[in-house]
Order: structure tokens, then C-alpha cells, then sequence
């Protein structure tokens, strides 16, 4: 029988077709967990105009499987009462969480910090460090309760290791994701609970091709072609290759598995070698 088999684990941002977190959701289901996967479904208040996860994204992914290995929901990281209601839910349909990871982000605000607005900075706080504390702690509440050895993983960056150009904002918040999980991890290693983040390089999501996402920004900025920018960056990249959510997905799966009961407070690079330290 699977290891994982009859295991419950909860993923956020999980609904974009294509993303990290949908790979991950989806991953986990064929190594035989039950998920709830959820995603924002909609748009961000302060920036209407951004693509998030429609709710067609989360309805397909619903539609696709039996509710009895995956069910959807409507969840913003960066509410509070919306992420505790998550973590009921999943309590409540599939019984004790096992797994928490948190794949929510946002590529906006890629420029210079002179020209770095307020509302720029503080969406990427917001969701990518203020959500990951929400998620985070209320995974860690939900699991110390429940008296079960858990395993809490956030999906930082090599931008969380290394500050990037054009990506103040975002570097910021991933760093903190950093601190976040050391601290959780030196706590929680007593309840047996380990807490770790995947650090990815560049991966081929939806996030990079986004108006004023990556691809755009960096070609802009180096006078290339989108494409060319691409595949300099690739030839660049030490495995000569972008890498893919799957990449990510198998990072994960190591994580979350009681084979990595050793493992805590890593930040695990995943990045075909763009970063290594
Ligand atoms: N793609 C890359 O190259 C790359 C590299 C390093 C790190 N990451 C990180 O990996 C994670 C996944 O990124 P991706 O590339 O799959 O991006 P993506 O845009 O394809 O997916 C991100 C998902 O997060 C969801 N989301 C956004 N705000 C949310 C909120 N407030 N609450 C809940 N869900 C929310 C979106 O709806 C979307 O489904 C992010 O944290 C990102 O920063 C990505």
C-alpha cells in the first residue's frame, strides 16, 4: 500500500491551471492523499486588473476528481477567519491534517524601488509573507491540537535567499518566509511537526508570463525579445533547462512524507542550480 495513503493535506493556492500549487495538489492525490485544495478564486482588491485563480480554475479542478481524494475551496491566505474555516473544513470532510502547504504568490511590483509603490509592497506582504503566517500558524494550531506529527511546507524563492533587482518587494516577503519557517521549525520539532520551505529558481508558471510579470519586466529591462530572454536565462540556468511545477511537486512530496521526520527549518533549493546557497 501507498505510504501515504488515507493522509489529509491541506494546499493554498492550489486552483491556478498550471501553477505550482495545482501541481501539488494534484501530485499529492496520486501518491494516494486526500487534499483540499484551495485559491483565492477571483480578484485581488487592491489589484483588480492582476490574474489570480478564476473560480473556472477551481470548479474544473473540483469537477475532475472524486471528493472522496479531492475537494475545493474558496480561501484568501491573507484572511484569517477564511484560512481557520479551511482548516476546519478539511478536519471536518477528511479528519486529522497531516500536511499544510502553502503555494500562494503573486508576480507584482517588478521595478525599481524608486518607483516601488505603497500598494505594490504591501500586497506582496500581505499575501506572501502575512499569508504564510496566517496559513503557517493555523496549520501548526490545527496539528499541535490533533497531537499528530505534521509537516507545514511554504513555497519561498531563490529570491528569498538572494535579493533580486526589480523584485524588492517580493524578495522582501520571501525572505521573511525564511525566518518564518526557521522559528516555526525550532518550535514545533517537539510536537514532532517539521516545517520547511522550497526555495524554486525560475519555473514555468503562469506567474512569469503575467502583464509586468517576469518574462516582461526582464526582457524590457535587458532590450531582449521575451523569448530570447528566456532561453538566455535556461542556457544560463547551470541544467540548461527552466524548471517545471512537477520539479516542485516532487520537493514537496519528499517534505511532507515520514520519511523526512529529520528535516526541519530547510530552505530547499529547487532551482537547476540558478541558485545555491
Ligand atoms: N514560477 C516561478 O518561477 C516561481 C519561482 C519561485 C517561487 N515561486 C513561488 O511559488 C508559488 C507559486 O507560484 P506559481 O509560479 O505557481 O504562480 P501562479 O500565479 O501560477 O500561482 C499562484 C497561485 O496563488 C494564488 N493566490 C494569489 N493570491 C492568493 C491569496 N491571497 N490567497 C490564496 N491564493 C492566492 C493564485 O490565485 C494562483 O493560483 C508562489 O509563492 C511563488 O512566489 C514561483
Amino acid at each position: 500500500m501507498n505510504a501515504a495513503a488515507g493522509r489529509v493535506a491541506v494546499v493554498a493556492g492550489g486552483g491556478r491551471k498550471g501553477s505550482i500549487g495545482r501541481e501539488v495538489a494534484e501530485h499529492l492525490v496520486r501518491e494516494g492523499y486526500r487534499v483540499v485544495a484551495s485559491d483565492i478564486g477571483g480578484t485581488l482588491k487592491t489589484h483588480p486588473d492582476y490574474e489570480v485563480a478564476p473560480m473556472d480554475d477551481l470548479d474544473d479542478l473540483a469537477a475532475s476528481y472524486d471528493p472522496a481524494v479531492l475537494i475545493t475551496r474558496r480561501c484568501d491566505v491573507t484572511d484569517e477567519a477564511q484560512v481557520k474555516a479551511l482548516f476546519d473544513d478539511a478536519e471536518a470532510e477528511y479528519g486529522v491534517v497531516d500536511v499544510a502547504v502553502n503555494c500562494a504568490g503573486l508576480g507584482i511590483g517588478l521595478k525599481p524601488v524608486v518607483d516601488l509603490e505603497l500598494r505594490d509592497w504591501q500586497v506582496n506582504i500581505d499575501v506572501m509573507a502575512t499569508g504564510a503566517f496566517l496559513f503557517a500558524r493555523q496549520a501548526a494550531r490545527t496539528m499541535v491540537a490533533a497531537e499528530t506529527p505534521g509537516r507545514i511546507i511554504t513555497i519561498a524563492s531563490q529570491a528569498g535567499k538572494t535579493g533580486v533587482r526589480l523584485l524588492a518587494a517580493y524578495s522582501a516577503a520571501k525572505f521573511a518566509v525564511i525566518g518564518l519557517t526557521q522559528a516555526m521549525a525550532g518550535e514545533l520539532g517537539r510536537h514532532g511537526i517539521t516545517v520547511n520551505t522550497v526555495c524554486p529558481g525560475t519555473i514555468e508558471t503562469p506567474l512569469l508570463a503575467v502583464e509586468g510579470g517576469v518574462y516582461q519586466t526582464f526582457s524590457k529591462a535587458s532590450g531582449r525579445s521575451s523569448d530570447d530572454f528566456r532561453n538566455r536565462l535556461a542556457d544560463y540556468i547551470p541544467v540548461k533547462r527552466l524548471g517545471t511545477p512537477a520539479d516542485v511537486a516532487h520537493a514537496v512530496a519528499y517534505l511532507a512524507s515520514a520519511e523526512a521526520s529529520f528535516v526541519t527549518g530547510s530552505a530547499l533549493n529547487v532551482a537547476g542550480g540558478e541558485e545555491m546557497h
